[in-house]
């Protein structure tokens, strides 16, 4: 069984139960099942290739930012994706997990020296944010006598329906170049001998639950591509980003289907290669944060449920006021009553939920916080020094820990005391 499910009261990742990684890795710890990470691949190549001709199927670069872990990575490598990067760090473990650097895509508006020297390196498709950037590039790879693959990322000033801390599509954000500049700047580099311009990127937002403002991006970004052409240059790529919604709260997810199909309609007549970067949909609901009730705290107005885990571990409610659901492991009889979820961290926005119907819990309960296989982890920090949880990986009846808990001496051991100080 791909995911995390119930069977006679006992919550199981695939087909090992969350109390015995607990006992086996204590709390807090992140547990991935790799088998729903497969499955939700195999889900977005279905609707691909239910609608695309194959020789038309996108490249699917797996938006890392979301899961980081090595064995994750490793996994999507072997089931043969590619990659979208935005720093240095992601292309480097990219490439360590197998995944090719023609298989790569490196975006971002703030790219350093050495990062696009690592990207040249491996002729990683970098996508260029502003004209300063695309001469950046042009002079490194002059510099190394190589020449540099980039595109430039469109900004359709498309509004997405989401949290505005995750939306990229708009003229007023930081990210991608408007409607006005990218002919002259793509022009720039198509002549510049030491790059190969192959073509263009949008990517509008994240956790977009309706469907219309991709076909609002992907139309203008198939009149951009025209408009180049007309203007006699070349484009070969047009990489759609990411930004496909998941169910947090049981929401209707958006349908794979129509994505597809909206593709086929605006992108596939340009007969570019396409590339999609989704991330929190391969993730997401793969992964859950397994946490212990350190204590139950009744004031005179609230109940509340004090975890092990806080906004260190898994930072989008307090950042976001994103909704994760709170599952006890243990579901005890009795009425069930409205607890406000928290974790021991110092800050009052660190919140899970406010009321969430619960039965009755006790010190000492295991609870898991679900849909955190997607920007969990790679968004924890030491915050309160408090080391970082480890990562399980599970595979039908194996579990592996694939990142080892930190430790204080972990976290101290980069530290030094200048001797003016001691002495
Ligand atoms: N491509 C680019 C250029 C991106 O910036 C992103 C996400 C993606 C692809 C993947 O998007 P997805 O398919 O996963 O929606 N920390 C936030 C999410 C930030 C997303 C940033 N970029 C959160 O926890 O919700």
């Amino acid at each position: 069984m791909a995911g995390f499910s119930e069977t006679d009261g006992i919550l199981y990742a695939e087909g090992v139960s969350l109390a015995r990684i607990a006992d086996a890795t204590g709390t807090p710890s992140y547990v991935y099942s790799a088998s729903r990470m497969l499955e939700n691949l195999q889900t977005l190549r279905g609707a691909f290739d239910e609608v695309l001709p194959v020789e038309s199927s996108p490249l699917i670069a797996y938006a890392c930012k979301h899961n980081t872990s090595m064995s994750v990575l490793s996994l999507f490598a072997r089931a043969g994706t590619g990659l979208d990067t935005v720093s240095g760090g992601e292309i480097e473990k990219g490439l360590a997990s197998g995944i090719k650097g023609r298989d790569i895509v490196f975006s971002g508006v703030g790219k350093t020296d050495a990062e696009i020297g690592l990207a040249l390196k491996h002729d990683v498709l970098m996508f260029a944010e502003s004209r300063p950037e695309i001469e950046r590039i042009a002079a490194l790879a002059k510099a190394k006598g190589v020449k540099g693959r980039v595109g430039l990322r469109y900004n359709p000033d498309v509004a997405a329906d989401t949290h505005a801390k995750i939306s990229t599509g708009k003229k007023e954000n930081k990210f991608g170049l408007p409607a006005g500049e990218i002919e002259t700047i793509y022009r720039l580099a198509s002549q510049d001998p030491h790059l190969q311009a192959e073509g263009l990127s949008v990517h509008i937002g994240s956790q977009i639950m309706d469907l219309a403002p991709f076909r609002a991006a992907f139309e203008r970004l198939a009149g951009m591509v025209r408009a180049l052409r007309a203007a006699g240059l070349r484009v070969e790529i047009t990489d759609l980003g990411g930004g496909l919604g998941v169910p947090y709260n049981g929401e209707a997810p958006p349908c794979l289907k129509t994505y597809a199909q909206i593709i086929r309609d605006t992108i596939l007549p340009l007969g570019t290669r396409i590339i999609v970067e989704p991330g929190r949909l391969l993730t997401a609901d793969a992964g859950l944060l397994l946490t212990r009730v350190l204590f139950v705290k009744e004031t005179e107005t609230k109940k509340f449920l004090i975890l092990d885990a806080g906004m260190s571990e898994l930072l989008r409610p307090a950042l976001y006021g994103a909704y994760h659901p709170v599952v006890p492991l243990a579901r005890r009889t009795g009425k069930e009553e409205p607890y406000d979820i928290v974790g021991p961290i110092c800050e009052s926005s660190d919140v899970f939920g406010e009321n969430r119907m619960m039965p009755p819990m006790q010190a000492g309960d295991l609870v898991a916080v679900m849909v955190a296989g997607a920007m969990g982890m790679t968004m924890a920090s030491a915050y309160n020094t408090r080391p970082l949880p480890p990562e399980i990986l599970v595979s039908g009846d194996r579990f592996a820990t694939v990142r080892q808990r930190q430790t204080v001496q972990d976290i101290m051991k980069t530290e030094t005391v200048p001797d003016w100080i001691t002495d």
